[in-house]
């Protein structure tokens, strides 16, 4: 468990690397980490190798994978949950475009909020549904919800669905109970579906728990939530995550849409999965510890660059950084001149802004800061 370690991704065709391959261009983009899996996911895959054959394996069928997250959503939430609830997905971004397909119809109105994650922005208008934008507010400085916004675009007649995602990417909030009760409310009260992307809710770096939608009395008919081991666990290239439905007819609706479309995850995927559930709380705990140091270090020193501004994310390995005090019309360019390569905020709703990704080593981290001072 050694989190400062540089691991080259060099000729593995890692997509955050590939972007500013023969530059001097750091990579501080995309949502994975510089971390090597946990010693427990590489052994479980390595013996699944060993045993050398990989044809179909029914992801139902793969029962300790699936009590493996029923064991992690016990702990990490204290959520109860069944097996018949689970849905392996393929990916959250291919469960949030069926969950539009599920419920709602061409023309409806699908309400996302803003920065947000670009694939959920497009989800929408890819399904051919109405996008509405509730913004996100600075409130005593921490970012939620534009609570009045969510009520307006709720009440029109067409909308049928809020795509939310909970811990917030790119702005690193984390609903709390009431920001969860009032959601609920008004998802019930104007017969809004919710569908929660949680990709990231096993990364809470305060003291703070998460709170999964679908463990909410009010939303436990009336959502359905989307987790993965695959960003907490550096997994995400085994495209391999799962939709918590307890209501069966949401389930039914799910799975309808998804047939004949949407493909099984593969078995490495629930191997890894499976490991990173039950083996691995230390390396969890480990992870955690020097992220927070790293979020610390980072939101500290990005403050002290002139035209920079950071407030510090509750949770995730990401951090949004306000560059309006720059001045300059292109900050990802301002950026990548410096030599840093973050995801640009305008893909995010928000061009004055940037992400840098803070899953790596510290190493990483004081040379960007020193390339973006200079
Ligand atoms: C909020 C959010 N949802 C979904 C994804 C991607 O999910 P997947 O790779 O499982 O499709 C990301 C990746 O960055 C993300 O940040």
């Amino acid at each position: 468990m050694d989190f400062s370690k540089k691991p080259s991704r060099q000729s593995t065709f890692a997509y955050k690397w590939e972007k500013y391959k023969d530059t001097d261009i750091l990579p501080m983009w995309i949502a994975d980490t510089e971390f090597e899996c946990a010693p427990a996911i590489l052994d479980a895959m390595t013996t699944r190798v060993e045993n050398g054959l990989f044809g179909y394996t029914l992801p139902a069928h793969a029962t300790p994978s699936v009590d493996a997250i029923i064991r992690w959503c016990k702990k990490q939430y204290d959520w109860e949950i069944e097996s018949d609830w689970v849905v392996w997905t393929p990916g959250v971004v291919p469960a949030f475009n069926v969950a539009i397909q599920a419920y709602s119809n061409p023309g409806d109105g699908v309400i996302v909020q803003t920065p947000n994650y670009p694939p959920l922005l497009a989800a929408p208008s890819i399904n051919q549904r109405k996008k509405l934008e509730v913004g996100t507010l600075n409130i005593d400085g921490r970012m939620t919800l534009d609570f009045d916004a969510l009520e307006k675009y709720a009440s029109l007649p067409d909308t049928r669905l809020f795509i939310i995602c909970n811990p917030m990417n790119p702005v690193g909030s984390v609903l709390t109970k009431s920001e969860l009760d009032r959601v609920a409310d008004i998802c019930e009260r104007h017969q809004v579906k919710l569908c929660s992307d949680e990709i990231h809710c096993d990364l809470i770096l305060d003291d703070l728990t998460h709170l999964p939608a679908s463990s909410h009395r009010q939303l436990k008919d009336n959502s359905i939530t989307l987790m993965a081991a695959s960003k907490t666990f550096n997994i995400a290239g085994l495209g391999t995550s799962f939709a918590i439905i307890p209501n069966k007819p949401l389930r039914a609706a799910f799975n309808k849409a998804a047939r004949g479309i949407v493909p099984w995850v593969n078995v490495m995927g629930l191997v890894a999965t499976e490991a990173a559930f039950t083996q691995c709380d230390d390396w969890h705990q480990g992870q955690l510890a020097y992220l927070k140091e790293n979020r610390d270090y980072l939101v500290r020193e990005i403050n002290k660059i002139p035209g920079l501004k950071a407030m510090t994310p509750q949770a995730t390995f990401l951090l949004w950084v306000d560059a309006s005090g720059l001045g300059v019309e292109n900050t990802q360019k301002w950026c990548e001149e410096k030599g840093v390569g973050p995801s640009p905020g305008i893909d995010f709703g928000e061009p004055n802004c940037f992400r840098l990704n803070f899953g790596c080593s510290r190493d990483y981290l004081e040379e960007a800061i020193v390339k973006l001072s200079s």
